[in-house]
């Protein structure tokens, strides 16, 4: 693990002119890294704990390690030893005020999070991040941060960099009673960071299900949060405002994002057979399997103790789907890679309820509409829909800009392990936020890697 270093296994500006053969046969086990959204979360958690937390297996990823950083300007101790990392938090209430802006690269996670929790805290900390999480909404969490008492300052357009003046450096944080609107994890759990400070109770209601980490680890430190579920997507959850959190230690499980680029690889390959390991076993996370399932795919899984499955994946005859809006919050990540399923699928695959894939790291609507067409493949977006055909050859043999995001690269390096011709593709480096081995976990179980001659192309 290199998360001091920022150091990676591969030279990333090495494969701009590598691509998968698609000759490549994939046969194996294979361990995905850890969480991306638990990774931030443990480290941020650690942080307002009271004592060390030792976190095992956390993501070494350029996200969580600016996480990593933001943590020690606020004021965490942070030791590594073996595979583990030691952090020493400063409590509830005792967070730091750099005297420097912190800067958060792509991650918007963490960003998003660590303003709740500045927010109801009696800090001052100004945030700022590349030109892509510079570009993305950060009015969604300014409004009830700032209906809680924080003074956020920022500029018209309400996007980064962001000045937060804690609520309690003037008074209290105020509970909030707060509907959430857009299905969205990360509004959510800046929402309930807050609320840990605050003096009450606080009120979510959330209309579609989204990733549940955050309150389910404060209840395990001992915060109070109850969850009360009202109809299959309708809940309210409550939090009481606390004056501790516990320190738990964590191990932290594959992620089910990064497993699924695996699983698609081996699914549209020839004679491929392949067992990702210690995935998290988390039924709304793994929705994506089962989606893949319901399109044919040969996928079976096996249930090990500590919340981790081992799945086994085997190339298979894909055919299309029809992918309501209510599944939109648990397959929000995995569109990009669904994508490419379908591309090589038999039929017309409909996927609907998309339009917060604008607000990702890229247009991700428009990242896999203006790819796949590229790639010769007929795809069509209207309002919030994207419709793909897929055909049993992509002809590829094109270039495709992934605009600095993780998933439009991994999805279109995938896409090379079927094309007829191969597709060149820039910003791989990007992969680094999330899933930094992801060509060696590919080579490792035979992705051939061939250079591309420009010459030939
Ligand atoms: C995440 C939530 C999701 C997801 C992101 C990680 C999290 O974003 O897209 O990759 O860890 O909370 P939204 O909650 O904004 O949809």
């Amino acid at each position: 693990m290199n998360i001091f270093k920022t150091s990676f296994p591969i030279n990333f500006n090495k494969t701009k002119n590598t691509y998968f053969s698609n000759n490549s046969k994939l046969f194996g086990n294979v361990t995905v890294p850890g969480d991306k959204s638990i990774s931030q979360r443990s480290l941020i958690i650690s942080l307002i704990s009271v004592g060390t937390t030792t976190v095992k297996d956390i993501l070494d990823s350029e996200d969580v390690f600016h996480t990593l950083k933001a943590i020690e300007e606020l004021g965490a101790k942070i030791k590594k030893v073996d595979t583990s990392l030691e952090i020493k938090g400063v409590g509830l209430g005792n967070l730091l005020s750099p005297k420097k802006p912190i800067y958060m690269g792509n991650s918007g996670t963490g960003t998003r999070l660590l303003l709740g929790l500045v927010a109801g805290s009696n800090a001052c900390v100004t945030f700022y991040g590349d030109a892509s999480l510079s570009s993305r909404p950060m009015e969604r969490i300014i409004t009830p941060l700032e209906e809680m008492g924080a003074t956020i300052i920022s500029a018209e357009n309400k996007k980064l960099p962001i000045t937060v003046i804690g609520a309690r450096t003037k008074g209290f944080v105020l509970p909030i009673n707060y509907k959430l609107l857009i299905p969205s994890a990360q509004v959510k759990s800046a929402i309930l960071l807050a609320a840990v400070s605050a003096r009450g109770t606080s009120f979510i209601t959330e209309y579609e299900k989204t990733r549940n980490y955050t309150e389910s680890m404060l209840k395990q430190r001992g915060v109070y949060v109850t969850q009360k579920k009202i109809n299959t997507n309708k809940s309210i959850i409550s939090l009481d405002g606390a004056s501790v959190i516990k320190s738990k230690n964590i191990t932290i499980p594959g992620d089910p994002s990064s497993a699924v680029f695996m699983a698609v690889a081996a699914l549209i390959t020839k004679k491929s057979s392949i067992t990702i390991k210690n995935v998290l076993n988390d039924k709304f996370r793994l929705s994506v399997f089962r989606v893949l399932k319901q399109m044919g795919a040969r996928i079976s899984f096996l249930e090990k103790k500590n919340n981790t499955c081992d799945i086994t994946i085997k190339s298979s005859t894909l055919k299309s789907i029809i992918i309501k809006s209510n599944k939109s919050s648990s397959l929000i990540d995995e569109y990009p890679i669904l994508s490419i399923a379908a591309a090589s699928a038999k039929g017309e695959t409909i996927m609907e309820g998309l339009g917060e894939l604008r607000f990702k790291e890229s247009d991700r609507f428009k990242a896999i509409i203006d790819g796949l067409s590229k790639c010769g493949v007929f795809i069509k977006g209207y309002k919030d829909t994207i419709l793909i055909k897929g055909m049993k050859k992509i002809p590829g043999g094109c270039f495709i800009n992934a605009l600095n995001d993780h998933r439009i690269a991994m999805s279109f390096n995938v896409l090379n392990l079927i094309a007829e011709k191969p597709i060149l593709i820039s910003g791989n480096k990007s992969i680094m936020t999330s899933f930094p081995n992801f060509f060696n976990c590919l080579i490792s179980l035979g992705a051939i890697s061939l250079s591309y001659d420009r010459r030939k192309n």
